[in-house]
């Protein structure tokens, strides 16, 4: 709707995880790296793991679409599957036909795995959203990995999930496939130098022309209300672009982007934040004297030596005392 107005030839901020809008964050490069080492040393199993809207799905994308060829792939993007069910997509995934039980299909899958070994093409399994997966079934995967030869692996296994699938590897019946991980990568959210580079590379790609589309305040004021999350960002940014279309707005500022995240009930992590550091404020304060003001700490301090110095009158006697208060109405009054 608005592209035309800001000279745009396609949607920035689609939710849709395309590679093509891939921005290479340090961490989205660290975890692409994982990957392609993984599948270029047959490393078995991969793990990735992501906070949701991280940018999971895109590297995985991304990966897939660089790989060769004649790599054959099985990508299983719903893992909320019975076993069975999970053996049937898979086998139709890899181009096994139709099975018709879990035996058929280790037969088959070894035979496959043999002839792709010949033909020296890669084999991978990725599961995404592999947290949702049941233990029963991170099991079967797990023994499917058993599918190997003497030179190695036949088959990468790629996991992609949110991080709770961690306590479920945690736990002591998983120790065998836990152990069996040996690359894991957790992807973090977005900087917010990041952010601002992230939005500028989404704009370029989609045809934005030099004209500032959104301030530099607007941009850090996203970052503010997303915390760097990828999938917030594109669905505040395509937000506050709507609305500066409908507003007339050609450089969309900071005002307009807390209109927005106030419309779609969005809290600034950043607001928590500010409350953090004043309390740190508060507490560097206390630390040094109570939150009081001095004038009222000090007069405290006088008091306290005051009725010590009247304790020690009552039990030493004027002679010790008398030098003592000379010298302390010297220096304070
Ligand atoms: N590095 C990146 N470069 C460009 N766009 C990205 C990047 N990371 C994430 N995105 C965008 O953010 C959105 C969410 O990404 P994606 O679907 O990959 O997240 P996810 O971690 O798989 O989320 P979920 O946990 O819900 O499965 C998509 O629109 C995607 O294009
Ligand atoms: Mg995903």
């Amino acid at each position: 709707m608005y592209l035309k107005f800001y000279g745009l030839e396609t949607n920035p901020f689609s939710i849709a995880p395309d590679p093509r809008f891939f921005y290479g964050s340090e961490a989205h490069r660290e975890g692409l790296a994982h990957l392609q080492y993984g599948m270029s040393q047959q490393k078995g199993f991969v793990l990735i793991t992501g906070e949701v809207g991280t940018g999971k799905t895109t590297l995985l994308n991304l990966l897939l679409s660089e790989l060769p060829t004649d790599t054959r792939i099985a990508m299983i993007a719903n893992p909320k599957l019975s076993t069975n069910e999970f053996f049937h997509l898979t086998a139709r995934a890899f181009g096994l036909g139709e099975i018709r039980d879990k035996a058929d299909f280790l037969v088959r899958m070894g035979q496959f795995l043999e002839t792709a070994k010949k033909n020296r093409q890669d084999v991978v399994l990725v599961v995404d959203e592999a947290h949702t997966l049941s233990s029963e079934l991170l099991e079967e995967i797990r023994l499917l990995s058993n599918l190997e030869t003497p030179q190695g692996k036949l088959m990468n296994i790629i996991l992609v999930g949110q991080p709770e699938i961690k306590e479920t590897l945690a736990k002591p019946d998983m120790r065998a496939l836990n152990q069996r991980i040996t690359l894991r990568y957790k992807l973090r959210p977005l900087t917010r130098q990041e952010t601002r580079e992230y939005i500028l590379v989404r704009l370029g790609r989609a045809g934005a022309k030099d004209a500032e589309i959104f301030s530099m305040p607007a941009i850090d004021r996203i970052f503010d209300y997303t915390g760097g999350i990828p999938r917030m960002i594109n669905i505040l940014a395509d937000k506050a672009m709507l609305t500066g279309f409908v507003k007339d707005i050609r450089t969309i500022d900071e005002k307009t982007i807390d209109e927005c995240a106030q419309e779609m009930e969005m809290k600034p992590p950043a607001e928590e934040d500010h409350h953090l550091q004043s309390r740190i404020a508060i507490g560097t304060r206390r630390s040094r004297g109570s939150g009081k003001p001095l004038g009222f700490r000090l007069a405290l301090m006088l008091c306290i030596i005051l009725i010590i110095l009247a304790a020690m009158a009552a039990y030493w006697g004027r002679e010790v005392i008398n030098p003592i208060l000379s010298i302390l109405s010297e220096r304070f009054f």
